[in-house]
Parts: structure tokens; sequence; C-alpha cells
């Protein structure tokens, strides 16, 4: 079983920021990678409709053969890691939005959380910002139109500013000084959001602590890869696999070789 894969889903390409941190966090591990885009966005579905994709993609990528699952999507994590944890034996890894380190780290007790309606609407939500946000002014913002943004690779575009300008403006002039981004597309815009934001802000990406927890889970349940040999990455998609193809050769640099993947009885367009 140590052999097997890690499989990581996200909505669209969003999860992408958080295979790049699992990537380099844990180097023997073969990944599949699924990118439900056909269904994309997840943020006004209901949470009924999120936990039936859930489950299709995580019997996929059972089917597939992988040991361990992160949902690189703070909206199926809040809606579906329950019914997920209970519905399979393998270990999952949710998305939460990152305000425990925000509040750690805030000066001005002031931060500001970007994320999904759906996000805002769970109960993970509510209690980790009960938990650990008490005695911090937390200024929420839903951002409308971003997603769509990086599933047209238009995050560098036109429209990605003023719609920036928008939700982070009102944010700064609050007075924060920690923007916690609590959707795995929004790690995209962060060299704009720092730039908008300017060096007193800290922007929070939780990627680089949910790859810590996947590896020390997988440490905890003898699951780790130590074979050192050609590990594998494999993109799977339920829509178009040309941005994707864009994306990732925008993160590592390299070409893809399109193909076909069959998972949990389907046929998916992938990347490899
Ligand atoms: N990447 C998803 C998240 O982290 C995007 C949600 C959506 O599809 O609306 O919430």
């Amino acid at each position: 079983m140590s052999n097997n894969p890690i499989g990581i889903f996200d909505s669209g390409l969003g999860g992408l920021t958080v295979w790049r941190e699992v990537r380099r966090q844990l180097p023997n591990e073969d990944i599949v990678y699924f990118a439900d885009s056909r269904n994309c966005p997840y943020g006004p579905k209901s949470p009924d409709e999120i936990v039936r994709l859930a489950r299709t993609i995580a019997d996929g990528l059972l089917d597939a053969g992988c040991k361990l699952i992160i949902v690189a999507c703070n909206t199926a994590t809040a809606a579906a890691i329950d019914e997920l944890r209970a519905a399979y034996s393998v270990p999952f890894v949710g998305m939460e939005p990152a305000i425990k380190q925000a509040a750690l780290h805030t000066r001005s007790g002031k931060v500001g959380v970007l994320a999904t309606k759906g996000t805002f609407n769970g109960r993970l939500y509510k209690a980790t910002s009960q938990k650990y946000a008490r005695n911090i002014d937390v200024m929420v913002q839903i951002g409308d139109g971003l997603v769509e943004l990086v599933e047209a690779n238009e995050y560098n575009g036109p429209k990605a500013l003023p719609l920036l300008q928008k939700y982070i403006g009102p944010m700064l002039e609050h007075g924060v000084d920690q923007i916690v981004l609590g959707c795995t597309h929004y790690p995209f815009f962060k060299p704009q959001i720092e730039a908008l934001a300017g060096p007193q802000v800290t922007v929070i990406d939780p990627a680089p602590a949910v790859a810590r927890h996947a590896a020390d889970l997988l440490a905890e349940h003898s699951l780790l890869n130590t074979d050192s040999r050609c590990v594998t990455d494999v993109f799977a998609s339920s829509g178009s696999t040309s941005t994707m193809a864009a994306l990732l050769t925008s993160i590592t640099g390299r070409k893809y070789k399109r193909g076909m993947l069959q998972m949990g009885g389907n046929q998916y367009d992938c990347l490899r």
C-alpha cells in the first residue's frame, strides 16, 4: 500500500496550489490529481450536491489505488469531509481557512478572510473561528468571480485587479494585517494581493501546512513511500485539460502529454 499514489481533488484547478506543495514536501510520492472542472464552481452548490460529487470522485481515486486523499478544496471540505471520513477507510486530509495562524500573528487584532459562500456557511468555518478568533476582529469576504478567472486562465488578466481591489480594499481600510486565502484557487492571485496590500500585511496560503499534515498522517499510518524511483503525476479532469496544461506549465515549466485515465468506471482526459 505504501507504494500507492496520493489522491488530490478540487472543484477545478485551485487544488494545483496544494499539489505544488505536496509535490515539494513529498518528493517520493506518486500523485493522482482530479479537477472536477465540469462542475466548477462548487461555492454556490448545495452541501448535498457537493457530497454526491465528492463521493463519485473519492470512488474514482480509490479505484486508482489512492492510499490517502487530500480534499484540496475548502468548499468540498466544508460540505463533505465528515461524510467522506465516515464512508471510506483511507485517511482524508481537508482544507480549512488558516484562521488560527492569522489569529496568532496579528498585531492589529484584525484579520481578513477571503473564501466562497459554501465555506463560510459550513460548520467547520464557524467552529474554527469560534475556537481561534474569539477575541479577534474577523472581516469576511466572498470572492465571487475569482474561481472562474483561474478556471479560464485569466487570473493575470485585466478582470482580476478590479475584483481584488473590491474585495481587499475594504479589508485594508479596516486595518487588517493578515489576509487568509480560504479557497485553494486564490493563491494564484497571491502576488497581486501582496502588491495591493503592501509589506505590512501577511497573505496566508494554507497549502504548506496541509502538505505537512498529509506527510504526518502518512508517517503515522506507515504509508510513506520510501522508494526513490521516478515518481509520477497524473492530472485528470472532468472537463477540458487545456487550461490545466497551461497552469501546470506555468508552475513547473514543463510540457505535459495528453492521455486518458480510467477511474471508477469513467474515462477522463488527463495529462502526464
Ligand atoms: N478551490 C475551491 C475552494 O477551495 C473553489 C470552490 C469553488 O469551486 O467554488 O473552495
